[in-house]
């Protein structure tokens, strides 16, 4: 492995319904980036440990009421605190793998109703990810499996409304993986994708910043 000093880490982040099967995979591909060498955190949001974060965990829970604008800011407004962090971990070549981002933020709050410009702009000037896995599975499919908890989003016709949103986001960036198959072939082709991305990035690719 050739870590030079001054190479970068990847802002890899990982998308999808409730249910897809993105934490998992987020816990195997820290596991088999660490084996390989790399310095590499696993990261989510929402960060439920700050102060903005318990009041996002309290909504979710359905434990307080929040008007839709006022949470999508505390989404946007907890994705900032962890700017400058996630600035200088990956300017010292720590690559990140987040469980959900900004997409996660505007697909949400825009399958309520909100206007998208109106959701995307708190959300200019985070960093932008250099890889977005995207694990595909049907709304139906995701409801069936294993059922929804008791937070707040997990409703089979939201999440279908939801994923007509995640539609609208897809950029370069995006990978879309078929998350309906085994575990382990969804695993194979996380890893492909991530190593050339983290190669790419280690060789000098610039770090950018929303939206692209
Ligand atoms: P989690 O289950 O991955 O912790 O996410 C909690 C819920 O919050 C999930 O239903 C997606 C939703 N969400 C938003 O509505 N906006 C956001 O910005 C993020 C990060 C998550």
């Amino acid at each position: 492995n050739n870590h030079s000093s001054d190479s970068r880490g990847a802002l890899i982040v990982l998308e999808g319904l409730d249910r897809c099967g993105k934490t998992t995979q987020s816990s195997r591909l820290l596991s088999y980036l660490e084996e390989l060498g790399h310095t590499v955190e696993s990261w989510r949001f929402p960060d439920r440990t700050t102060n903005v974060g318990q009041m996002i965990s309290s909504y979710l829970a359905n434990k307080s009421h929040l008007d839709d604008h006022t949470i999508h800011l505390l989404f946007s407004a907890n994705r900032w605190e962890k700017r400058s962090l996630m600035e200088s971990k990956l300017k010292s070549g720590t690559t990140l793998i987040i469980d959900r981002y900004s997409y996660s933020g505007v697909s949400f709050s825009s399958a309520k109703g909100l206007d998208v410009e109106w959701c995307k702009a708190p959300e200019i000037g985070l960093l932008a990810p250099d890889l977005v896995l995207y694990l595909e599975i049907s709304p139906e499919n995701a409801a069936e499996r294993g059922g929804y908890g008791e937070e707040r989003y997990e409703q089979l016709e939201f999440q279908k409304k939801v994923a007509q949103s995640y539609k609208t986001l897809r950029d370069a960036s995006w990978k879309i993986i078929d998350a309906t198959l085994p575990i382990e072939d969804v695993e194979k082709q996380v890893r492909d994708t991530v190593l050339n991305c983290v190669e790419t990035c280690r060789e000098g690719k610039p770090l950018s910043e929303l939206w692209l």
